[in-house]
């Protein structure tokens, strides 16, 4: 696991690339507890933040010029505040792609260096690609009083994922990395965008987060299609039913009239997400009610529909639910996150979290050829300037 970041070397980090003494702002990775492919489908999604971040080092310049270095990664982005386009160096390009959400937005920026950080594991499905973008706008935003708000920044950092990375996401992840607050989960609408804090505290319990350490080339492609196949089901289903806008307006007796008869592969993805919003919900009285066994029963049931009926798994994934299924201590277990690989996310009681790592780890690595990490998290607070 990723050690914390050393806030003094990286400020050190940054006056040897600089010469000079930085303002550091950092922005958190993100858990979902349930509402997984709702976002994108107007539906309801329940994050956290996490206490991993990435951060910026940032400082102004007035000659127009932009350089950007990072701890994890070699080379210098050296260019202008005007140019469009990529980077050679790739790494650079979700701070570009932000920088071009200024642009569009008629903000005009002087120039400035900067320097990357981050704490939180890459490709382990804990969004540290809107981590990076939140922390780069709201940077700038600070430094240069461009006036925007949260949601603008939530808005440009979405917008860079789709140009830059080619994932038509939806808004769940810089949404969770801006809004998080410590202990809460946040229930979203992402139809509204009103939003408001569901507090987690379980005596006894804790959630662990298992990362299968695959890492699918082809997710992004995969995560597009499921996107357009609940395009198509909503589509067939607005032919009867024209007053529906989104998957979020949409029942089970429709897919039944509309979308079974059709194409059992579409009616299996848009049922998948009518019924998670339903869970969502249900989830959210249960942990009013305290009842954390109702809410783990829920996590299993997402990852079924995940696995069945949305297809966004894998072995692995499949391997670490079913291994925890049922041991006494495990409330919940599901996948998390865009799918294909990375983490699981398990509520259980904390007494049992080492002996499950340590039995676990062995089997998984023997069956999968893979290592396990286990990733314990604490929720913590969104997007913040660090210092400076
Ligand atoms: C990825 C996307 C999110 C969301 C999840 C699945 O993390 O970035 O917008 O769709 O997958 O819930």
């Amino acid at each position: 696991m990723t050690p914390p970041l050393d806030l003094s070397a990286f400020k050190q980090a940054f006056f040897s690339a600089f010469d000079r003494a930085p303002r550091i702002f950092r922005s958190p990775g993100r858990i979902n507890l349930i509402g997984e492919h709702t976002d994108y489908n107007d539906g309801y999604v329940l994050p956290a933040a996490i206490d991993r971040h990435v951060y910026v080092g940032i400082a102004p310049r007035q000659d127009g010029r932009i350089r950007i270095v990072s701890v994890d990664f070699k080379g210098v982005h050296e260019g202008l505040v005007t140019d469009q386009g990529k980077s050679t160096l790739g790494w650079p390009d979700y701070a570009l792609g932000v920088l071009a959400g200024f642009r569009e937005r008629g903000i005009q920026l002087p120039g400035f260096d900067m320097l990357v950080g981050s704490d939180l594991p890459v490709g382990a499905g804990l969004s540290s690609s809107a981590a990076y973008s939140c922390a780069v706008g709201f940077a700038l935003n600070e430094l240069f009083n461009a006036g925007l708000d949260r949601s603008d920044m939530i808005r440009i950092a979405q917008l860079a994922e789709h140009r830059y990375a080619g994932v038509m996401c939806g808004i769940m992840d810089p949404f969770a990395s801006m809004y998080g607050r410590s202990g809460q989960f946040v229930r979203l609408d992402c139809r509204s965008m009103e939003y408001h804090y569901v507090p987690f505290s379980a005596e006894g319990y804790a959630l662990l987060l298992l990362n299968t350490n695959v890492k699918h080339s082809l997710a992004s492609s995969a995560y597009n299609r499921r996107r357009e196949e609940c395009a198509t089901g909503l589509d067939w289903v607005r032919a009867d039913f024209p007053e529906v806008r989104s998957l979020r307006d949409v029942d089970e007796s429709m897919l039944d009239r509309c979308v079974a008869p059709r194409d059992k592969v579409i009616d299996d993805r848009c049922r998948y997400v009518v019924q998670e919003n339903a869970r969502l919900l249900a989830l959210c009285s249960d942990l009013e009610k305290g009842d954390m066994a109702a809410a783990g029963a829920r996590m299993l049931q997402t990852h079924e529909g995940l696995s069945r009926m949305f297809e966004v798994s894998c072995p692995e994934l499949d391997y670490l639910v079913k291994a925890v299924r049922g041991i006494d201590g495990v409330l919940g277990a599901r996948m998390m996150g865009g799918g294909f690989g990375g983490c699981t996310i398990n509520l259980l009681r904390t007494d049992i979290i080492d002996q499950l790592v340590n039995d676990l780890s062995r089997a998984y690595e023997a069956d999968n050829g893979l290592p396990l990490t286990a990733i314990p998290v604490m929720t913590g607070e969104g997007t913040m300037a660090v210092d400076g």
